[in-house]
């Protein structure tokens, strides 16, 4: 059930009939200007295309065409008779026999009244992507969880999803694992041990790497620190010298001086914290002197790899089946699969066939010694072949959107990646366009970063990115002593024992962590807080899971199955004798609204809002309707029935948001 497509049904015949239809340029998107009502009050939804109908019309003013419209409208059936309101909004809304023989016929389906799309489209969704040579960290979780997100509600709205999952494994990472492998590593323990001592060796590399390019960084951010101070006391003083309106502009100026010589002296504090890390640790700092060409070698570890040198593919052949075992385990926690796993060392025997290809179409050409797509829209061009020979990640993409054309045909590519490379996949698509390698919508399906609770990037003591695995651990634990506390437990009979308490703070744990990710508009950075996610109430999976659990407690409490309760309805129908049965019945006829708003902007937020109000609706109906003791048989079925359905359109969101239920906590 769309309101919103069938109202804009009814305006598209209602405003072909009227007076002024031969003057509107787009009447398609007149009749779509349907949009929930801005207050319960006057309606469920309101049509907003009088205004600027009224504007185009001659001699007429919104409200006029508004009555005209309303005169034409064919509503009889679903609607009261529409009103008109301020400078001419029409209010719409709908009848409760119209809610309640909808509400009847979604407790008869089993897709929740959701229908598959008419024209379905083929989509490939592009996310995890992990670079596989080191352990899954926090940053990990965004992409992760937004695609497996969209690719679970685009599929369940009927479009065919092809998921994959691009995995970085042949890039600088294998370099690193490599070169740390040759001078730190014992292959004995290697061979016993591969995935924790893999990752400590990935570790030690990272960090020495690190400490040399800070020790190269203190000096240059020195020196832009002064230069952006000089800057600032030159714009504060002239700030200072003028007046009124250039005064005011002035000042900004300065304030965004100030902010920058703020980032500036970040950037030279975690710096010198990197350096004191390992001088404050004798062996790493006696490593980093004996290897302070690190940089460039793990760079030429990585080259000879991609040139085959057969001590490098054996190493990489050795060490890549631990590494995806590795990610396997928190995927299969996660409850996470994926169509394809085609990583970067798939496209690898391809990468010198596009740049030729590219060449010989005269797409591309050669600059300083490397092979260079040029776009006039961006100053920098792409380059796909650096002066050395090697290929970049670039390379890699253009190889990748070749062969998904050819073996997928998709009509939609979605790459849920980090919003700092939005920069590539600018290039990337316009590239694409340029060069006709793919006959498919691109889209980059940006994110913000996951924050500490100090506002920057979430980080341990030590300076390196939090362990996914770690933080679901930590999740699991909050989750516990959230939803197993013994206050809350007496009142479970029969009591949980350990496997069911331990179920019960897994899928809470995890569906926590996941919820708190999807509910932010992924555009933005947010700050990760455990307690505020495993909270029993406000917008939590805990809240949701609890209200879906609530649900089974009331059919077993009333001692009927969801079977008893559609017999019941399919005999007597639904009824609603209060108001808070229809807010909630409007409220799960909604899903479909809500699943098509994640596809419209790609943003998973849209079906967490609704998990939340439908949550709440809930809560409002259960708090003003008994169940058990209802007037009636009739006012008990239709109760039933919206718990029912209440239970279902829960579950299934959830579903769809990467969370399971339990039955009861
Ligand atoms: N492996 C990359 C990273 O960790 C992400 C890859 C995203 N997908 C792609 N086709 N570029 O940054």
């Amino acid at each position: 059930m769309h309101f919103p497509s069938l109202f804009t049904g009814r305006f598209s015949d209602a405003l072909s009939r009227c007076s002024f239809a031969s003057q509107l340029d787009d009447p398609d998107r007149y009749a779509a200007m349907i949009r929930p009502a801005g207050n319960p009050k006057f309606g469920d939804y309101q049509a907003n295309c009088a205004m600027p109908i009224g504007k185009l019309v001659a001699d007429s003013n919104p409200r006029q065409v508004a009555a005209e419209l309303i005169e034409q409208l064919q509503l009889d059936d679903i609607c009261e008779t529409p009103e008109i309101a301020g400078p001419g909004f029409i209010n719409l809304k709908l009848k409760d026999s119209f809610l309640q023989d909808r509400l009847a016929e979604m407790l008869a389906d089993d897709r929740c009244g959701v229908t598959p799309v008419a024209s379905p489209k083929k989509i490939l969704i592009d996310y995890s992507s992990p670079n596989v040579a080191k352990p899954m960290h926090v940053g990990h979780i965004r992409t992760t969880v937004i695609g497996n997100c969209l690719a679970k509600t685009l599929q369940f709205l009927g479009h065919e999803v092809i998921t994959d999952n691009h995995l970085g494994d042949w890039g600088t990472q294998f370099g690193i694992i490599i070169y740390g492998y040759k001078h730190f590593g014992d292959p004995e323990v290697v061979r016993q041990d591969p995935v924790p001592e893999l990752a400590k060796l990935y570790r030690i590399v990272h960090q020495l790497m690190g400490y040399h390019k800070a020790i190269k960084n203190v000096p240059k951010y020195e020196a832009e620190i002064a230069r952006l101070e000089d800057l600032h006391a030159a714009a504060q003083q002239e700030a200072e010298g003028a007046e009124g309106k250039e005064a005011k502009k002035k000042r900004k100026a300065a304030e965004s001086l100030a902010k920058k010589v703020a980032s500036a002296r970040a950037n030279l504090e975690s710096a010198r914290a990197t350096i004191a890390a390992t001088d404050a640790d004798p062996v790493m700092k006696q490593r980093a002197e004996a290897h302070a060409d690190i940089g460039k070698a793990v760079l030429d570890e990585t080259s000879k790899l991609h040139a085959d040198d057969p001590e490098n593919i054996a190493l990489w052949e050795q060490f890549l089946p631990h590494c995806k075992d590795e990610i396997n385990r928190i995927y299969s926690r996660l409850n996470v699969t994926f169509d394809h796993t085609l990583g970067e060392s798939f496209y690898h025997p391809m990468l010198g066939e596009i740049v030729d290809d590219l060449k010989q179409r005269g797409l591309a050409s050669e600059s300083d010694g490397a092979i260079c797509v040029f776009l006039d829209q961006f100053d920098a061009p792409m380059i796909i072949q650096k002066s050395d020979g090697a290929y970049l990640y670039a390379t890699t993409d253009l190889a990748t959107l070749r062969y998904r054309q050819e073996t997928f045909n998709p009509d939609e590519v979605l790459y849920v990646v980090d919003a700092r490379q939005s920069e590539h996949f600018e290039k990337l698509f316009a590239v694409a366009e340029a060069t006709k390698l793919i006959d498919a919508k691109l889209v980059h399906v940006s994110f913000g970063t996951v924050l500490g609770e100090d506002g920057r990037p979430m980080k341990t003591r030590s300076g390196t990115l939090i362990g996914l695995e770690s933080l679901l651990d930590d999740a699991v634990e909050a989750a516990y002593q959230v939803v197993c506390n013994p206050d809350r437990l007496v009142k479970l009979n029969p009591p949980m024992d350990d496997q069911e308490k331990r179920l019960v703070s897994e899928r809470v744990g995890i569906g926590a962590i996941k919820y708190a990710d999807l509910s932010h508009d992924r555009t933005s950075d947010y700050k990760f807080n455990l307690s505020k996610m495993v909270a029993l109430s406000g917008n939590t999976s805990t809240y949701a899971q609890y209200s879906f659990a609530r649900t089974t407690s009331i059919l077993r409490r009333n001692e009927v199955t969801e079977a008893d309760v559609v017999e019941r309805i399919q005999a007597a129908g639904i009824t609603f004798t209060h108001a808070a049965e229809r807010a909630l019945g409007l409220q799960l006829l909604q899903f479909q609204e809500a699943l098509q708003n994640v596809y419209e902007d790609y943003r998973p937020n849209h079906l967490v809002d609704y998990v939340y109000s439908t949550a709440e609706a809930f809560s409002k109906f259960n708090d003003q309707c008994h169940v058990l003791n209802a007037e009636t048989d009739a006012i008990q079925s239709t109760r039933l029935a919206l718990v029912v359905l209440t239970g279902r359109v829960i579950k299934q969101a959830l579903e769809l948001l990467g969370i399971e239920v339990v039955e009861r906590m």
